[in-house]
């Protein structure tokens, strides 16, 4: 077992079961991708950016990767309830096959924005696919065309979730121990 960080209070989930659980993730984005011919996968950058690496390599289905940043928590832990796009898809998904992966779903407000904006755009399919879904705090109605794990209403990091814009690094995902949270 990887050293633990010692500002994890519990680890949730090891790399290898993080990994097992994204090859299960890839077989169902084979199976609901399996007639496109034009595939868009899109990263939320920069949590889903570990997801996504881990993630096309068991999609057998051809695909192109994108990318978008967009930002609700402006590096603090508690969300603020906006949501402003930082860094636009490179790629036009007017009829194409799009999936939007994402690292968790907590308020829901992030990725109901997004889903509205790439609606405009008029994909011919828009799928949500989310790592770890964290259902207690929503405050739209949103939820994940499939997610990994369900998770308990933590502050999780690692694995591409951050505190304060750092460990993400971390190859686990555990609960942040909140006597490191920052006054
Ligand atoms: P939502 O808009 O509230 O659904 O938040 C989605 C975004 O908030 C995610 O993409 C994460 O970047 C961040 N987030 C939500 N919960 C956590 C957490 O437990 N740890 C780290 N980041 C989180
Ligand atoms: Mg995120």
């Amino acid at each position: 077992m990887t050293l633990v960080d010692k500002r994890i209070k519990k680890v949730l989930y090891s790399q290898v079961e993080i990994e097992q659980k994204i090859v299960e993730l890839a077989d169902w984005v084979n199976e609901e991708f399996k007639d496109s011919e034009n595939l868009i996968i899109v990263c939320l950058l920069k949590g889903a950016m570990p997801f996504m690496a881990q993630l096309i390599k068991s999609v057998t289905v051809d695909h192109s990767i994108d990318f978008m940043i967009t930002s609700s928590y402006a590096g603090s832990h508690a969300s603020s309830g906006s949501v402003k796009i930082i860094m636009d898809l490179a790629n036009d998904i007017e009829n194409k096959d799009v999936l939007v992966v994402e690292d968790i779903i907590d308020s829901g407000i992030t990725l109901d924005k997004i889903k509205d904006i790439l609606q405009t755009r008029k994909p011919n399919k828009l799928k949500i696919l989310t790592l770890l879904d964290k259902p207690y705090n929503r405050k739209v109605q949103l939820n994940a065309d499939k997610f990994g794990f369900l998770v308990p209403n933590e502050f999780l990091v690692g694995f591409g979730l951050d505190y304060k814009e750092k460990m993400r690094n971390l190859p686990y995902i555990g609960i942040f121990d909140e006597k490191f949270l920052e006054k």
